[in-house]
């Protein structure tokens, strides 16, 4: 049986830190969170964050645009991007419907851009010189390192192409001189390609789809997925019954997403930090 990589301990022990950090601020930090649907799974995100800038001191605004159009946004983005005491700003994704998201992005000040989604970020992170990094990438980096697990030449098999996990991982684990492959819904022979992994990442949000007939014994299992199984109850992209195999894993819940949100702080941390700088 595979080792736990606990994230909400990992993750508990970052906040920890970062509220003793944000104790001896006078004026604290402070993330704004935009949200444009009422999609369920979102709320839940927020709602995560939310209680995360709450506990760590940060503060915390959620400004909702649920029917507004574009423009009205990118004139909100406008004066946070001028507003001194925001420190961070991030876009919930997905948007609703018939929003230009490529275009919102881009509105976002780059050294409030906490998500590491303004297309200038994403530019230079494919140069390894970012201020920032995507949070999930870079929680599940922090999650491996603490657990002291090697990546160099190590065989990374990605399962998920998007912007905010699958493509920013590709730039981590290259700095880290691992070797990822990218594969998604059209890729032929996934397990073919699994079954060689030392690493597998998941980030499909297909419950469960990952059988032991993906994984090779000793594998390390780290699972992005979020969803409910045929039960209700939440469940990753990788079927428990791949953990036996491996040599270590991420639960779910209290895995990847824990981390998310911790990494979303300090990045906000950083923001703030830097403000600072500029102001002084
Ligand atoms: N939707 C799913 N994950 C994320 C995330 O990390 N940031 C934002 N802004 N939206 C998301």
């Amino acid at each position: 049986m595979g080792v736990i990589l606990d994230g909400k301990a990992c993750a508990t022990k970052i906040k920890e830190e970062l509220k003793n950090q944000i104790a001896e601020l006078y004026i604290k930090p402070h993330l704004v969170v935009i949200t444009t649907t009422d999609d369920e799974a979102s709320k839940v995100y927020v709602r995560n964050k939310k209680r995360a800038c709450e506990y760590v001191g940060m503060g915390f605004t959620n400004l909702e645009f649920k029917s507004e159009p574009q423009s009205h946004i990118e004139e909100a983005l406008n004066r946070l991007n001028n507003a001194k005491g925001v420190s961070g700003v991030i876009i919930q994704l997905p948007l609703r419907k018939g929003l230009d998201e490529c275009k919102l992005l881009s509105c976002i000040d780059p050294q409030k851009d906490v998500d590491n989604f303004h297309p200038l970020n994403l530019g230079l992170l494919m140069r390894g010189m970012t201020s920032f990094s995507p949070c999930t990438p870079k929680g599940i980096m922090r999650l491996l390192d603490t657990y002291g697990i090697g990546l160099e030449g190590k065989l990374c098999v990605i399962i998920g192409r998007s912007n905010i996990v699958g493509k920013p991982l590709v730039m981590e684990l290259l700095k880290r001189n691992a070797t990822p492959v990218i594969c998604h819904s059209h890729t032929k022979n996934l397990k073919d390609l699994t079954k060689q992994a030392d690493i597998v990442i998941s980030a499909t949000g297909q419950a469960k789809m990952i059988t032991s007939e993906y994984i090779k014994e000793g594998a390390v299992l780290v699972d992005v997925g979020i969803s409910r199984d045929s039960d209700g109850k939440l469940c990753g992209d990788i079927d428990p019954s791949c953990y036996e195999k491996s040599s270590y894993y991420t639960p779910v819940p209290n895995g990847v997403g824990q981390m998310t949100v911790a990494m979303l702080l300090v990045n906000c941390y950083e923001a703030y930090r830097m403000g600072e700088l500029i102001h002084e």
